[in-house]
């Protein structure tokens, strides 16, 4: 003999924790569909380009003592032709290395260098 009064505790142990579920992984579902927390661009982001002739200025005057004024090489390893990424080139500016100081070009002169080095890095 089951009344209904009798099946209620046990449509409550199936129903409650099944409409938790639903309310509780539609959230999440629909929170990381919204992805409101987007990541800051910049750490791994694409890297801006800037104006690639004031680049090659820019290179002349602050990097070209070390490594040439065509990025031949010279104190500093050569740049022309050599095979990074304008994102290895952004470390390495952004961080320096062995004598080279970090921080010697940013923003947008730091986009225009990089403009710059994307045209004479290998392809
Ligand atoms: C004081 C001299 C000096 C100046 C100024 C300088 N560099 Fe350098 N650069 C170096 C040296 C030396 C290295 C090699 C670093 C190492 O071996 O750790 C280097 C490495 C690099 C690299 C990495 C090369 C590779 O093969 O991994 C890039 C890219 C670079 N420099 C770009 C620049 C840019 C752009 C500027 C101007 C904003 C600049 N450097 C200014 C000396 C210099």
């Amino acid at each position: 003999m089951s009344t209904p009064e009798a099946r209620w505790p046990l449509r409550r142990i199936v129903l409650v924790p099944l409409v938790l579920f639903v309310v509780v992984s539609g959230t999440a579902f629909t929170l990381a569909k919204l992805h409101l927390a987007k990541p800051a661009a910049g750490a791994a982001g694409p890297v801006t380009l800037g104006d690639a002739q004031r680049g090659q200025m820019i290179f002349k005057q602050t990097c070209g003592g070390c490594h040439g004024m065509n990025a031949e090489g010279k104190i500093g390893p050569r740049l022309a032709g050599a095979h990074l990424t304008v994102a290895q080139a952004k470390t390495q500016i952004d961080n320096g290395s062995g004598i080279m100081p970090g921080g010697l070009v940013s923003g947008s002169r730091e986009a225009d260098v990089l403009a710059y080095l994307a045209k004479i890095f290998a392809p």
